[in-house]
């Protein structure tokens, strides 16, 4: 873990003015809508180096310098806090960790006990107010003193419930952010209304937050990380007197989401090579994470360590933020290239200067679409920002416009298709190969094959192009109309494997529907999207009879999604159609069209429940992929997850299953041997 990063250095007065405007631009830039001209490092950099040169010129200080401000004093808003929300003292390692706590415990004059280690939660402070148990008002930090009423968000947060299971009045203090799955769907919705996206989590959160009119709706996770009672109840007394450890065991009872349901969730130690273990426990877990941490804060934890500890001006003196590297840097845009992708449309990828990044180098990074580079005015050469943090696909967010030297080049748009040189259809802001899937027919063919779509086995990829090429097929429908006579004329195709080919063929007409329609590819649906759009209409006729409004019934399909599935079918209807010739499976199994009831769903034995499998599986499970267990939850009425929280109502532990496991025994979630879950479901194997 690094040390102190530089600071810039300022030599003079001049140097010091522009620097604090830069400072002041970027930090207004990043309160406001969350993008910024400067990454974080740099801007700690420059911050530093600003707070140096006025060390040594205090005569010269700037009332507008952003040191010793919250937010660098960029925002203000016209609620006014009952508390003001302040920021954190940051150090850069263990060292700098030791030093502070040394401090801290030379002013309390005798040391902490017990430290509080949680993850610094990379999204925006909110306050929100709840009057007798009812969310009444939810507020951002602003300038620490005042900030903007946001209540408009109320209802579209999850872990923040309308009503707390008790009726106090209370301020809960947290962190509001997008997860990964939720930062991917912002900027499918966003892209469909628009044609752009959101820069990173931190800035499509902050977005959607400040927004209000948007015409679509975009969903934010909350954490809870504090509370403030604001009544003089009995309980209100006796939480004020609470370390922050049971405080915050007191918010999660109330239904509030806090990181105890992580992998990240804060525990309790005394020493600070404790505190260092714990610290780096959460580094290690970062890359992992569906939300984005920027480090840990250590806060001590007894009530009255932290008044005697106090404030300062800026920050509470009893907690501070030990940072991690960042996951948004600075690096140049060496070229940018174009692929058709298997359903024909083409996408421009950043090429990199290798940048590390959240544990990893970064070397390509998601542009959007030609219209989206104009827009953003990118070049090559450009200094750009790049995101990357756990789930989310690094992506450039934008140019670094007063890092130009002059030499940059505007960024070359193809003319033709890139894979087939066929013409573009840019009718749309998605460019797509006129020739559509046809463009990319093998990868489309391979895809439809793969192990978790039809699983035919002993399809190799040249046997698929040899079999383009010599016109015997155009598309993976096609397969099935395949002669026995056909296959042998084929170079490099004896009795047997062709034999073994005709039998893989007719095991895959057998193949689930949910499986079927993942193999048609369209847009917006994966594998685990096409196993609820099978199971909701249970046959494709019904998929296909289905309108905009009735797809949207499916979970996880919005009005964005829903007219971009439908336009995709129409599409693949001669595909569809010719699989049905060829006698290939239209419903799937346990699922009666559209009119199972609810009680027959409620009779099946996972009805309602969220299932989580992990580790190595065994007994009559042993052979089952991740897919296949998900498939298998699926018939049985649940509703498989990879990942285990509160909501979780059952998990399959196999042999070395790991945090998962534990996870789950901390959260008392049910766990089963895959023998036992096996005999639940034996009826649906
Ligand atoms: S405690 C008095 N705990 O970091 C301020 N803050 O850089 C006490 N943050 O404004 C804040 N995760 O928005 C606290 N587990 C956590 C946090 C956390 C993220 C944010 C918070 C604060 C900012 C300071």
């Amino acid at each position: 873990m690094s040390e102190t990063p530089p600071m810039t250095m300022i030599p003079d007065e001049t140097a010091y003015a522009e620097a604090v405007q830069l400072a002041v631009d970027a930090s207004a830039a990043y309160y406001s809508d969350g993008t910024s001209t400067l990454d974080d490092d740099s801007y700690d950099r420059l911050v530093r180096g600003i707070e140096a040169y006025e060390a040594d010129h205090p005569e010269q200080v700037l009332p507008t310098s952003p040191t010793g401000k919250v937010a660098g004093g960029a925002v203000v808003g016209d609620v006014p806090h009952t508390v003001p929300m302040l920021s954190l003292d940051n150090v850069f390692g263990a060292e700098q960790l030791v030093s502070w706590a040394a401090s801290l415990e030379r002013r309390l004059g005798r040391p902490v006990e017990a430290w509080s280690v949680e993850a610094k939660l990379d999204g925006l402070a909110v306050s929100a107010r709840y009057r007798r148990g009812r969310l009444v008002q939810l507020v951002t930090r602003g300038d620490g003193v005042a900030g903007e009423d946001v209540s408009h968000n109320i209802g579209t947060i999850v872990g923040l419930p309308d009503r707390l299971a008790e009726p106090v009045t209370v301020e809960l203090r947290g962190e509001v952010m997008m997860t990964a799955a939720q930062f991917a769907d912002a900027c499918d919705k966003r892209q469909a209304h628009d044609g752009t996206t959101f820069a990173n989590p931190r800035s499509a959160a902050a977005g959607t937050l400040r927004t209000k009119d948007r015409p679509y709706v975009c969903e934010l996770t909350f954490f809870g990380y504090g509370a403030l009672p604001m009544d003089e109840s009995e309980l209100a007394a006796r939480l004020r007197d609470l370390p922050h450890s049971q405080i915050m065991e007191w918010v999660s009872g109330q239904g509030v989401q806090t990181t105890a349901v992580t992998p990240v969730a804060g525990v309790l130690v005394s020493t600070l090579e404790e505190v260092q273990a714990r610290v780096e426990e959460i580094a290690a877990a970062r890359a992992e994470l569906e939300f984005g941490i920027d480090g840990i804060v250590i806060k001590c934890d007894l009530a009255a360590d932290q008044a005697l500890a106090g404030f300062s001006s800026r920050a509470p003196r009893w907690a501070v933020a030990y940072k991690l590297p960042a996951t948004e840097k600075i690096t140049k845009l060496l070229a940018v290239e174009w692929n058709t992708g298997r359903t024909g449309i083409i996408a421009p990828r950043a090429v990199l200067e290798p940048v590390e990044l959240d544990g990893s180098v970064v070397t390509y990074a998601t542009l959007h679409n030609a219209a989206d580079i104009a827009r953003r005015g990118l070049m090559l050469g450009d200094s750009v920002t790049v995101y990357k943090a756990g789930d989310v696909i690094p992506r450039v967010e934008a140019p670094v416009v007063h890092l130009r030297t002059g030499d940059e080049r505007p960024i070359p748009i193809p003319e033709v298709c890139p894979s087939c040189g066929d013409a573009i259809d840019s009718s749309q802001e998605r460019w797509r190969c006129v020739r559509g899937r046809a463009c990319r027919a093998i990868a489309s063919i391979e895809y439809a094959a793969g192990r978790d779509q039809l699983d035919i086995e002993g399809l190799a990829v040249n046997r698929i192009k040899q079999l383009l090429d010599v016109g015997f097929i155009t598309d993976f429908a096609d397969l099935f109309f395949l002669t026995r006579d056909q296959l042998l004329s084929l170079e490099r195709m004896g009795e047997t494997s062709t034999d073994n080919l005709l039998a893989a063929f007719e095991r895959a007409k057998g193949q689930p529907l949910s499986r079927v329609f993942c193999a048609l590819g369209v847009r917006g649906t994966g594998r685990s999207m096409s196993r609820r759009i099978a199971r909701h209409f249970g046959t494709m006729d019904a998929i296909r009879a289905a309108t905009a409004e009735a797809i949207q019934e499916v979970e996880g399909i919005g009005p964005e999604k829903a007219p971009v599935v439908v336009a995709e079918l129409i599409e693949v209807a001669p595909l569809i159609d010719k699989l049905i010739a060829a006698g290939v499976n239209m419903t799937e199994p346990g699922v009666e069209a559209r009119d199972v009831t609810a009680d027959e769903v409620s009779d099946l034995p996972l009805a309602g429940m969220s299932v989580v499998v992990t580790g190595a599986m065994s007994g009559s499970l042993e052979a089952l992929s991740r897919n296949e267990m998900n498939e298998l939850i699926e018939r049985a009425g649940g509703k498989a997850s990879s990942s285990v929280s509160a909501k979780t109502a059952l998990v399959v532990a196999g042999e070395k299953a790991g945090s998962k496991r534990t996870k789950a025994e901390s959260l008392g979630v049910r766990i089963a041997t895959p023998e036992e879950f096996a005999e639940l479901v034996a009826s649906f194997l």
